[in-house]
């Protein structure tokens, strides 16, 4: 079996750098002593430098929230998927909620894709409804959304992407969508997969979930919701919360 992957979302956290290195090298210290889990944080860019280590740790790396689609030129305030890599980050977070709110577009979403795998780096594809109705017709939304982010990308790339499922509603809140739930959505989104890129890609690709999710309620959702790993905003950055979410989901058999 793989490893579950855990990934911390700092988003725009914390204020400084001396803090950001003091989380970063908790989560990597906690990260290397680990038999089933895999973590990555995703500091703002401004500290992925410093929070990128010197040699390798075995199971810790570090992604970025966000990357141009663009490859080369004249794009003030853009970072391109080879820099990225050029420095040793891992993954990519493309799609998140808050980055679609401030204007990123299924197209939009769907050109970061393809340059975070055109860069060989690993992209953590977030997708996931902004409220639900009783018609279900969120189910459609959502379909469509992730199809549309998936647009253009050719099939020998698709081993590098993992799905995030993050039901807007339940982001920054105090409950997560309960975990039977998550179950049904996980198979939802592989089923979606699946009809873009073919079964076996379906039955491959990694789907984790999002928002929410703290050190009391990770361990049910692996186990009940049986995703792939959780992506985790706040609580990433709260150490003694990150380190006992990624120690209880390590004990997971
Ligand atoms: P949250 O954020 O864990 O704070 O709900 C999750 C996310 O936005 O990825």
């Amino acid at each position: 079996m793989s490893k579950r992957l855990i990934v911390g979302n700092w988003k725009m956290n914390p204020g400084t750098l001396a803090e950001a290195k003091k989380i970063a090298s908790k989560t990597k210290r906690i990260a290397s002593s680990l038999s089933k889990t895999e973590v990555v944080i995703c500091p703002p860019m401004s500290f992925v430098t410093a929070c990128i280590p010197r040699n390798k740790v075995s199971n810790f790396s570090v992604g970025a929230q966000t990357v141009s689609f663009e490859t080369e030129g004249a794009h003030t305030g853009e970072v391109t998927g080879n820099m990225l890599k050029d420095i040793g980050v891992s993954m990519v977070i493309v799609g998140h909620s808050e980055q679609r709110t401030a204007g990123d577009t299924d197209e939009i979403v769907s050109k970061r894709l393809l340059a975070t795998l055109s860069s060989s780096l690993t992209a953590i594809l977030c997708v996931g409804e902004n409220s639900r109705d009783e018609g279900g017709e969120y189910l459609e939304t959502l379909k469509n959304q992730i199809k549309n982010s998936l647009a253009n990308i050719p099939k020998d790339l698709v081993g590098k992407i993992i799905i995030a499922y993050e039901p807007v509603w339940a982001i920054g809140g105090s409950e997560p969508m309960n975990p039977e739930q998550i179950y049904e959505m996980s198979l939802f989104v592989k089923k979606i997969f699946a009809e873009v890129f073919g079964a076996d890609s379906g039955l491959k690709v990694k789907v984790l979930y999002g928002g929410s999710v703290n050190f009391r309620n990770a361990s049910d959702i692996i186990t009940i919701g049986k995703v792939d790993g959780l992506l985790v905003g706040r609580e990433s950055v709260n150490t003694p919360g990150f380190v006992e979410l990624i120690r209880s989901v390590d004990k997971i058999s």
